[in-house]
């Protein structure tokens, strides 16, 4: 969703703005535009559609200044369209403002200005925002450094919902200031200069020192410092986090697409996630969790709650946790949860899965489940993202930046992550073997080569994506941890394909759905599962009968029966067979997306981090 990105230093900041907002598109956007500080006057540079049509604005290229904020706009509050695109200002020019958010009472705020003179050019909630600044900037009597900010700290009391604030203006050129409520930013500590954006993969290629504001937190930059303050204007100290993160991920090295390029990373990616927390000999590793026997003993109940992606990977921590642990597990939708009155008590432990760690139903749920005293536990790929910050113990998948918006290897991350807790957890508990413990781990440490071979799939899958592109609906059908795979391979299909797909549990075929099955509609078929093979197998003979073409991801030998088409994956053990199964579903989403022409790597109407309701 929306992005931002500052600058301020001794370098020409248009450059760097647009690079920013180039790296930040996989956010998901539809208009963009910059802001500088010119000679003491504001420039703005705004239009709807892609980030590189910035550079053809007339007078982009006389922008010198050194000083400026940017944004990629993904509309909440109106339209897309020139008008509504950040920056905005306020009717006197005096203040530029970019926002990431949504301000709940804007409309309450919006008459208040009126009533005050004051004129609205957008439809954005944003809008009120340096108007206000203005509104309070000229009530203040004294005119001294902080002026501005208490301009801004009163505005800020007044604001409801979230947000993440840039503000650049006339009467502070060699200033720019940031604040944040529940809306992810970071500030980018450089030599002679600094930088802000709403992620650090946007900005790591200049900088590899970053401070990280809590809510309510404001920074004052300037080319050769940040000075940091609470709400009250009370000076604070920050220390500076040093990100290790490999620039090479913003970029796409060599591959067509970041999504292909994610795909073919997962076996590295699943071996950071492994990293030290599991080794064939030793007990599973979690120095930041350090559960006892007793208070897992005193879990009854444990809640995975997601949206997406993440919550078809709990699904798969589900079925993990309750055969290791003995555990009942209710796998969530975070949008529903958090509305359903869910029943918690400190005798549940609530997991959070998300990949960015910014999807704001799922940030909801779990301030929901803390104030009915469940322990959280978060998982996010995301250092400091809000989720790890909002919940009681944190977890990251280490599987490095994910560009595209559908998510692969953070998926086959998160769900790797989750079968290594329910093994860790079972440890604790002494719920299975040793020698079940011992099996399951050699199979964890092979994954990685399994994923490779895995990948050997890809011309095959490229071949067969040619002959079912053109479909209307496609079908998946899977049983047990099966039909997570088939939950996760239809939401990749249609995420990026735009092909209609749903997916099934393979013996609720006959409650309903094989109504749809007529002549030539392709069903995919997940296989992986040898205690339900026959059952599965009947159910695809069903639907083969009525004359569906069929294509069978399987790493069982099924020579005797006639599918249109069969993709091999490796053996694995039940728990963590969607790992490797759900990768020929992941090359078959991409290449029918990119036979199709479409934009893989931002799908339309879609947005990477789902930072509002
Ligand atoms: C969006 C993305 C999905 C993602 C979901 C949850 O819908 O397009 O790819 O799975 O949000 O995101 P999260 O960051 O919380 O995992």
């Amino acid at each position: 969703m929306c992005g931002i990105i500052g600058y301020i230093g001794v370098k020409k900041a248009t450059p760097i703005l647009i690079d920013g907002l180039l790296k930040l598109e996989y956010r998901g956007y539809d208009s963009s535009g910059i802001s500088t500080i010119e000679k003491d006057c504001i420039s703005i540079m705004k239009d709807t559609g892609r980030v590189k049509n910035l550079y053809n604005l007339d007078g982009i290229n006389n922008l010198n200044g050194n000083i400026g904020i940017a944004h990629t706009r993904w509309a909440t509050h109106g339209k897309p369209s020139k008008e509504n695109s950040h920056p905005h200002l306020d009717n006197n020019n005096n203040f530029s403002v970019v926002h990431n958010g949504i301000i709940e009472n804007y409309t309450e705020l919006r008459d208040f200005l009126i009533r005050n003179g004051y004129t609205f050019y957008s439809q954005t909630d944003t809008e009120v925002i340096p108007n206000l600044i203005d509104y309070y900037y000229k009530k203040e009597t004294i005119d001294d450094k902080y002026r501005i900010l208490r301009a801004l700290q009163k505005t800020c009391n007044d604001l409801k919902g979230s947000f993440a604030i840039q503000v650049i203006s006339k009467f502070m050129p060699d200033n720019l200031i940031v604040i944040r409520k529940d809306s992810p930013i970071v500030i980018g500590k450089g030599d002679n200069e600094n930088y802000v954006s709403s992620d650090i993969p946007a900005i790591v290629s200049y900088t590899k020192e970053f401070y990280f504001l809590n809510n309510y937190e404001l920074a004052l930059l300037s080319r050769d410092n940040i000075e940091f303050y609470d709400i009250n204007l009370n000076s604070i100290v920050k220390q500076v986090n040093v990100v290790d993160l490999d620039a090479d991920s913003a970029d796409k090295n060599g591959f067509s697409h970041y999504m292909l390029k994610e795909i073919f990373e997962q076996p590295s990616a699943i071996r950071k996630t492994i990293g030290s927390r599991l080794s064939a000999n030793d007990s599973c590793n979690f120095e930041e969790l350090n559960f006892t026997k007793e208070f897992l003993s005193s879990i009854n109940k444990i809640y995975i709650v997601a949206c997406g992606t993440a919550m078809h990977a709990g699904l798969t921590g589900k079925v993990a946790i309750e055969q290791l642990c003995n555990i009942p597990v209710t796998v969530d939708i975070a949008s529903e949860f958090r509305y359903r009155n869910p029943i918690i008590d400190k005798n549940t432990l609530c997991i959070y899965i998300s990949q960015s760690g910014e999807t704001a139903d799922t940030i909801a749920a779990l301030k929901l489940s803390k104030s009915k005293g469940a322990t959280t536990l978060a998982i996010s790929n995301v250092i400091e993202s809000s989720i790890t910050r909002e919940a009681d113990y944190s977890i990251y998948t280490h599987a490095g930046a994910e560009i595209a918006v559908a998510s692969t290897k953070a998926y086959t991350s998160q769900v790797i992550l989750l079968n290594i807790l329910a093994l860790y957890f079972a440890e604790i508990l002494e719920s299975i073997s040793s020698l079940e413990t011992m099996k399951l781990k050699e199979e964890i440490l092979a994954l990685p080569q399994k994923v490779e071979e895995t990948l050997q799939c890809t011309n095959l899958v490229e071949k067969y994506s040619k002959e079912i592109c053109h479909e209307k609906d496609i079908f998946f059908l899977g049983r047990g941890i099966d039909y997570t795979t088939a939950l996760e391979g239809s939401l990749k299909l249609k995420e990026i394909s735009y092909i209609h797909s749903d997916a099934y549990a393979a013996g609720e075929l006959k409650h309903g759905p094989i109504a749809l099955i007529e002549d030539n509609v392709t069903v995919v078929g997940i296989i992986t599962d040898e205690s339900l093979v026959e059952k599965t197998i009947s159910n695809i003979q069903e639907v083969v009968t009525r004359g569906a073409k069929t294509c069978i991801i399987t790493n069982q030998s099924l020579n005797n029966i006639d599918f249109n088409q069969v993709i091999s994956v490796p053996k694995t053990c039940t728990l963590l067979s969607p790992i490797v199964s759900i990768i020929p579903l992941q090359l078959l989403a991409y290449y029918i997306s990119n036979e199709k022409g479409l934009d893989v790597d931002k799908p339309r109407n879609l947005a990477k981090s789902v930072t509002v309701e």
